[in-house]
């Protein structure tokens, strides 16, 4: 089974021309990914039939939100997937577990698929607090939910830094995750993948796929990440 890849496009692309661009270089492979652009940038790539995540979404219905997108607006775009509970979200928005809960529910209830995204900081994980906190993060965040739903599980300390755990570890972590599960659940891995170290994490036996942020910018690296994990 080939893996899933995600490519977080965060809050990187900033002009009309340099997301035609990213969407011409990267048009032959669109079935082989799915892109979470800026909320800007989503109609563009759906009107090229990319599949489309995004990177968060309102908690509430359509009303009196200013400055917010509905899940239900998303839905109707065309979007398939949501990403929720993100590090870099978390931390800026101040989101906690019990407002991914009800994020996730509201996706659920519009028929988005979920990713949800878990991890523990550089402490933590200095602690040998990792499972600890994946579990209680896990729990919090799918409180009364049964449907399935993807994780994604990105240490705080590899976003963006160059850095990654160890292929032994990253195995061990998605083993637990899965144990917490009733069902088969998909685990990918998140947090500096590049096209330098795809090959060696592509050999963790257990993982479903990756969450690709800094290096998904770049068309040609990305191209050689899905190749990669293809195999
Ligand atoms: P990164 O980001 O690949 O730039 O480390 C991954 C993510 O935040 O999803």
């Amino acid at each position: 089974m080939s893996k899933l890849v995600l490519a977080n496009l965060k809050m990187y692309q900033s002009t009309k021309e340099s997301v035609d661009d990213y969407i011409n270089k990267l048009k032959e492979v669109k079935d082989k990914f799915i892109v979470f652009p800026s909320t800007i940038y989503l109609e563009k790539f759906i009107q090229n039939n990319f599949t489309c995540g995004v990177q968060n979404a309102s908690v509430h219905n359509p009303g009196p939100y200013t400055s917010e997108v509905s899940i239900h607006s998303l839905k109707n775009m065309g979007i398939k997937y949501v990403l929720l509970g993100h590090s870099e979200v978390r931390q800026n928005m101040a989101e906690d577990d019990e407002l991914i809960n009800r994020k996730i529910k509201q996706a659920i209830n519009n028929n988005l698929k979920v990713i949800l995204c878990i991890g523990e900081s550089l402490e933590a994980y200095n602690q040998s607090q990792t499972k600890i906190i994946l579990k209680s993060q896990i729990e919090k965040a799918l409180k009364d939910i049964s449907e399935e739903v993807i994780i994604s599980y990105e240490p705080v300390w590899a976003i963006g830094s160059g850095k990654t755990p160890t292929n032994n570890e990253i195995e061990d972590i998605t083993k637990y995750i899965k144990s917490l599960f009733d069902y088969d659940v998909k685990v990918l891995y998140g947090g500096s993948v590049s096209d330098e170290n795809i090959n060696t994490l592509n050999e963790i036996p257990n993982i479903d796929g990756f969450l690709i942020g800094k290096a998904a910018i770049d068309p040609s690296s990305l191209m050689k990440i899905i190749e990669v994990a293809e195999k």
